[in-house]
């Protein structure tokens, strides 16, 4: 079932999520396929459980190819619940940023370049990882949702967020 996906305003995306206590289990599963319906119908890159107003750590992410971030390398799809984010060292780097729960406009948040995440999937298998480049900026958007933070919230210089149409004229990356 596609969901509402929530916009910046509703106090509900500003939540602290709670822990995922029980895998494998049906209501997991049809809560995760949900968001993949969701994400997809939204050409989105990801989702965050609460964005569609479910309180859990949880997301899911990953394409071949996105037509909101064309220049993007693949990202593998992954569900993860509970995650743990560490940065490694590496700096930060800047990059282009858009939200389901921002619609229509993008900015440039510096992110931790390269870091190690560790969660578990739907079925309670650990998946441990490290990640750069547009994946682990796709990592840390979307954990930075179970904490109630919107990337709006990272941005270090606002001469760089805006409407999409109003930064890209004549560019077709889509309307959110
Ligand atoms: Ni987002």
């Amino acid at each position: 079932m596609i969901h509402p996906i929530l916009r910046m305003g509703d106090a509900r995306l500003l939540r602290v999520a709670e822990p995922v206590t029980e895998f494998d289990t049906p209501e997991l599963h049809a809560l995760i396929a949900d968001m993949y319906a969701t994400m997809h119908h939204a050409s989105g890159a990801g989702l965050a459980a609460p964005q569609i107003g479910v309180n859990l750590r949880i997301v899911v992410f990953g394409f071949d190819a996105n037509a909101r971030y064309p220049e993007a390398e693949p990202v593998p799809s992954t569900v993860l619940i509970n995650p743990v984010v560490t940065p490694e060292p590496g700096g930060f780097e800047e990059g282009w940023e858009g939200c389901l729960s921002v619609p229509g406009m993008r900015g440039v948040v510096p992110r931790h370049a390269r870091l190690h995440y560790l969660g578990f999937d739907q079925f309670g298998k650990v998946i441990d990882r490290v990640a750069h480049g547009f994946h682990a900026r796709v990592v840390q958007h979307e954990c930075d949702h179970l904490d109630g933070i919107l990337y709006p919230m990272r941005i270090a210089d606002f001469s760089r967020f805006g409407f999409i149409d109003a930064l890209f004229p004549g560019q077709d990356i889509g309307e959110d």
